[in-house]
């Protein structure tokens, strides 16, 4: 992944996110899909961050994906600073179980919007899978590796059911 120019930024509020972000680097992993890990937070390294955003398409990047918990504004920080696309997920690491990040992450105002996933581990998977269907837009190669990550889920489900594939 580091021999090539990162496509997306991957950031998290917290190092104490790492565990649930995981599945989000896994998958982009998976796919091939060169991209970078940052951790940068609306609250307490906003200049940071704000730059991050900033510099975020002269850097090549071309979808961000923000993960955080509690008071969630990091997604929404970041897609006021930059005209890519931006995948907030909702951590569920505080007393509310994540409630709180749900809401603050996707209850953006009219013109700045943050594609917000679900909660957690799940959610931290399905960023990497909508980063992937937009990249498959422009890079054929990535399109030809989702198509065949999305054979493999239905031919793995239906193995688990024992159920006969078309
Ligand atoms: C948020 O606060 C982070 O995204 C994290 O989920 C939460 C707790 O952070 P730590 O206190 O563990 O650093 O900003």
């Amino acid at each position: 992944m580091n021999d090539q120019k990162p496509l997306v930024g991957v950031i998290m509020g917290s190092t104490s996110d790492s565990d649930v972000m995981q599945n989000c680097t896994d998958l982009l992993k998976e796919l091939k899909i060169p991209h970078e890990v940052r951790v940068l937070s609306a609250h307490r390294t906003p200049e940071q961050t704000k730059e991050y955003a900033e510099s975020a398409v002269d850097r090549g990047l071309e979808v961000v994906i923000a993960g955080a918990g509690w008071a969630a504004h990091l997604a929404g920080v970041i897609a006021a600073h930059t005209t890519l696309p931006v995948i907030g997920i909702p951590i569920d690491s505080s007393p509310l179980n994540g409630m709180d990040a749900l809401l603050a992450t996707v209850q953006m105002p009219p013109g700045i919007p943050v594609a917000t996933v679900a909660l957690g581990k799940g959610g931290a998977t399905n960023a990497g899978v909508l980063a992937a269907q937009i990249l498959a837009l422009k890079y054929p190669p990535i399109a030809e590796r989702f198509k065949n990550y999305r054979l493999n889920l239905t031919r793995k489900a239906l193995e688990k059911a024992e159920l006969p594939s078309k």
